[in-house]
């Protein structure tokens, strides 16, 4: 359950992988979802946005909009990245205050927690040292919009708060040959594999690195959650506190795609961090756990990728 008969609930960015998930997950409750796509509702015009509120009043806002994209990207329009994401924030963290949005959740991620931070990740670690230079601008934004919840929840007592969400995966994925994340460039790489009859697939660096994966219903059910909680935290990490190492990823992808080839790696390339995976102590005291585990959710995403390759509207943007 978590939210209340016949309540108005904001959905911004529903046709982004989460925004999309949170409606999913919404038609199954009596609330009333209020969507408008980025050409009706820009929601860098504060005036568009401000006239948006005044006419749909919504109770709740949930804030799934971004500017997102691959580090290449990041790193090449710091500029877009921190002015877009947040204007986007203070114009909507700001509207829904004006017009008496009394509960907000704002999406972070855990990508904006310090480069070097200890391991699992907590979430005190915010703000707890230096950010990782590709994605500076992005997670300056992020943290601004994050802190503006809570600076709104302490100065005037409405219920603003944040979901830190891991490496998600799911439906409505990005599977950009370059620019996506490794669990759907796996899925896309090893379907292409398997369909040309590639005797053998290579993995980028040693395979070791560690890496934790949430299915994006179970954020869209945890955000619902934090959403019927009288006093949620400022800021949460959602994800599964369960991680593996690329290498086992890459089988598991291997074997639900059906690709029996050689999977290789290549310890030339970097590695990156060699660990990261949230804590999820506070999630779990707030009474919620993920339900979806990895096996069971790289099925549902494949037959989904499958569907939409079949239908023409693979995600590749
Ligand atoms: N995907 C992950 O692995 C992951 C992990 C952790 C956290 N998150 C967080 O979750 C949030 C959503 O991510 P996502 O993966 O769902 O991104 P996404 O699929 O790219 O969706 C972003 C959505 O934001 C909308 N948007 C962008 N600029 C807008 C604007 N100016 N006005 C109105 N709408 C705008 C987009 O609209 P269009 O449909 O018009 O493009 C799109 O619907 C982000 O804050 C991200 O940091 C994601």
């Amino acid at each position: 359950m978590g939210v209340s008969q016949n309540e108005k609930i904001l959905v911004t960015g529903h046709r982004g992988m989460v925004g999309s998930a949170v409606c999913r997950r919404l038609a199954d409750t009596d609330c009333e979802v209020l969507t408008a796509p980025r050409e009706t509702l820009d929601l860098t015009r504060a005036e568009a946005t401000e006239q948006y509120f005044d006419a749909e009043r919504p109770d709740t806002v949930i804030f799934a909009s971004a500017k997102v994209g691959g580090i290449v990207a990041n790193d090449t329009y710091p500029v877009e990245f921190l002015t877009e994401n947040l204007t986007m924030a203070v114009n909507t963290i700001g509207a829904a205050y004006r017009h008496g949005v009394q509960r907000f959740l704002f999406l972070g991620s855990t990508c904006i927690y310090p480069r070097d931070c200890p391991q699992p990740i907590t979430e005190t670690s915010l703000l707890s040292g230096l950010l990782e230079s590709t994605n500076e601008a992005y997670a300056l934004a992020k943290i601004a919009g994050l802190k503006l919840c809570q600076y709104y929840r302490r100065q005037h007592g409405v219920t603003y708060h944040s979901a830190m969400p891991t490496n998600l995966y799911g439906p409505g994925d990005n599977y950009h040959p370059e620019h996506s994340h490794v669990l759907p460039a796996l899925i896309r790489r090893f379907h292409h594999a398997k369909l040309t009859g590639q005797p053998s697939v290579e993995l980028w660096g040693t395979g070791e690195p560690r890496r934790e994966f949430l299915h994006v219903d179970d954020l869209a059910d945890a955000i619902v959650h934090l959403l019927s909680l009288e006093s949620p935290p400022d800021w949460v990490n959602v994800g599964t506190g369960v991680d593996l190492t690329i290498r086992e990823l890459a089988e598991k992808v291997a074997n639900t795609v059906g690709y029996q080839g050689e999977i290789q790696t290549d310890p030339s390339r970097p590695d990156g961090t060699p660990v990261k995976c949230t804590d999820v102590t506070l999630l779990h005291e707030c009474g919620w756990k993920h339900q979806i585990d990895l096996q069971q959710g790289l099925e549902n995403t494949y037959a989904d990728f499958c569907r939409e390759v079949d239908a023409g509207k693979l995600r590749s943007a």
